[in-house]
């Protein structure tokens, strides 16, 4: 059984990549320092799979700890790195943090990963390097944008971190530029759990439905889209993290084509704000309390993605519809709030 490491494990994306890593037989080690999870996740996690996945508590920030966690492990076949921060406004109000997160460790993790002979590497990236893109959908030769936020900006670095380390060492690597994953395990052990107010809009939207929220603000309603609010591809995360499944594969059994891959990873289609809004009311059988207001800084029109490359070679496609993904979002909030 191969060992995988799973960074940010217990995080919304990496814990729902770690159920469809132990599904398909993989062996995981999670490392996470829980600075936004908690490690009740991992309980989650074992009510699906049946198994209760290895866990580290471990500061990727830490150089010498990483080290260390090489020396333990030193049958790792590859690595999914998640850990870092995503928060848009933190980010501008506190770069720092950004960099070392997401930086520093991302860097320590490949300082140890290059002395290796052979290693398997998949990087969280976002759409959000493509900018406003030209054109719809993005394919992933659209021209990388300057960064709007250090928390973009660390995406961009990484990304180009991986490229250089990878031409100098023996390290494989897969770039998955996601585009806005939401949902929740359709079991409901495992989901979402912002800290403080969501800024993202499915979390917002389910504690407005359940009553955490008094209203739901939609961020700009005069752009220029079919009904006015942006446009973004929704992707259930449960199609995301089998995303990471099959590439990691790829990896292993060496069908790469090139050092360093990419891809983006979306469901092709574009949804508004308000069609979000009316697949709430249309799941949970309840209206939505919402106000049109100004627009959001540093928003984009729309954003969907071209998957023709993920399809084909990856041999990947979403499956989940929009309402699927609204609905297992729903469910998980009703189960956290009983
Ligand atoms: C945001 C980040 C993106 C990051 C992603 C991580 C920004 C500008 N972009 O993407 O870099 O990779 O999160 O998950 O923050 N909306 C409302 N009301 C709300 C919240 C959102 O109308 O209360 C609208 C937004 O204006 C946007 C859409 O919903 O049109 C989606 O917003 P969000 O979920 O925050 O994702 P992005 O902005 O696409």
């Amino acid at each position: 059984m191969k060992k995988i490491l799973v960074t940010g494990g217990l995080g919304f994306i990496g814990s729902h990549t770690v159920v469809e890593l132990q599904n398909e037989g993989f062996e995981v080690v999670i490392i996470d320092n829980m600075l936004n999870a908690e490690e009740k996740v991992i309980y989650g996690i074992e009510a699906i799979t049946g198994k209760k996945p290895v866990f580290e508590n471990l500061d990727l920030r830490e150089k010498e700890a990483v080290k260390s966690f090489f020396k333990k492990y030193n049958d790792i076949a590859g690595v999914i790195h998640f850990a870092a921060s995503k928060a848009v406004g933190e980010s501008v109000e506190n770069p720092l943090l950004y960099y070392e997160n997401n930086i520093n460790a991302l860097v320590y993790m490949l300082q140890e990963l290059q002395a290796k002979t052979a290693a398997n590497f998949i990087f969280s990236s976002s759409c959000t390097v493509y900018g406003q893109a030209e054109k719809m959908p993005i394919t992933e030769n659209a021209s990388v944008q300057p960064a709007i936020s250090p928390y973009g900006n660390t995406k961009q670095i990484g990304e180009e971190i991986i490229q250089d380390v990878a031409k100098v060492s023996n390290i494989n690597a897969i770039l998955l530029r996601y585009f806005n994953p939401i949902g929740a395990h359709p079991s409901a052990e495992i989901g979402e759990l912002p800290i403080g107010v969501p800024q993202n809009l499915v979390p917002f939207i389910t504690q407005t439905g359940i009553g955490l929220r008094k209203e739901l603000s939609v961020f700009g309603s005069d752009y220029p889209t079919p009904d006015g609010t942006c446009i973004r591809d929704y992707i259930h995360v449960v199609d995301l993290a089998k995303a990471h499944v099959v590439a990691l594969k790829r990896l292993i059994e060496k069908k790469n084509e090139t050092a360093v891959e990419v891809f983006n990873v979306g469901t092709g289609k574009g949804s508004s704000v308000l069609e979000v809004i009316r697949s709430f009311e249309k799941v949970s059988g309840q209206k939505l309390p919402y106000k049109l207001v100004g627009r959001r800084e540093g928003d984009i029109v729309e954003a969907y993605a071209d998957t023709q490359k993920a399809n084909t070679i990856l041999g990947w496609k979403a499956e989940s519809t929009l309402d699927e993904a609204v609905e297992s979002a729903w469910k998980w909030e009703k189960k956290i709030r009983s």
